[in-house]
């Protein structure tokens, strides 16, 4: 079990444990999120985020997907309607969502080795592994979050480091704009916010 945003999460052995640093997250799109909204939690993981949402706008409709069987089954366990699958899939909700997000693997595989070695034992490593730059699925969420956005509609992402300047390009040319950057108190970055262009496909 794990505390996250004030509530108990069931969290199986071999699923990504939640971490404290993505409330911010879950808190920004909570308040991105319309009454009666639509929401679509990618790499969902034990359903963090997706449950966040579901308890702080309760008319919404939220729905996690994860690829590994084990994180969905355990989503679902807590409460949240959940798909396994590739990214956004296994869903037909093209251009009719008000907030995606995602804590998808961010870590470049060169760093892998460099995690705790508890969360090396026990955390899956596709939960971690983001490829070359620590982007690659990163910018696959972008692409699956352009499409299943309504225009003006919003992605949360979690990244570090400097990803946030690597990612802006994608963003840009994915069809996103008012990109927000925020960091903790100590000045690391922790995420990033962006809205779905009004007015193009
Ligand atoms: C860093 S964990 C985050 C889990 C959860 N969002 C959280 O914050 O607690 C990343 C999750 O992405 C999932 N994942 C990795 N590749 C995926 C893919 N291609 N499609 C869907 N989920 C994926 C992993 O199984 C893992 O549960």
């Amino acid at each position: 079990m794990v505390e996250f945003g004030g509530r108990t999460l069931h969290v199986a052995p071999g699923v990504y444990v939640p971490r404290a640093q993505t409330e911010a997250l879950a808190r920004r799109a909570a308040s991105l999120l319309p009454p009666h909204g639509r929401a679509v939690d990618l790499c969902t993981g034990a359903g963090a985020v997706a449950a966040h949402l579901m308890t702080e706008v309760p008319t919404a409709r939220v729905i996690g997907i994860d690829i590994d069987r084990r994180a969905a089954s355990c989503a679902s366990r807590n409460g949240v309607a959940t798909a396994v699958g590739d990214l956004a899939e296994p869903l037909r909700l093209d251009a009719v969502c008000d907030v995606v997000t995602a804590v998808a693997p961010y870590v470049p595989t060169g760093e892998l080795r460099l995690l705790p070695a508890d969360v090396q034992r026990h955390e899956p490593r596709v939960a971690h592994d983001g490829g070359a730059d620590g982007l690659d699925l990163v910018r696959r969420v972008v692409a699956a979050a352009r499409r299943l956005l309504r225009p003006g509609g919003w992605l949360l992402i979690e990244v570090g480091g400097d990803q946030d300047e690597a990612l802006a390009p994608t963003l840009a040319t994915t069809g996103f704009d008012r990109v927000t950057p925020w960091w903790d108190e100590d000045g690391d970055l922790r995420g990033i916010a962006a809205r779905s262009r009004e007015g193009e496909p």
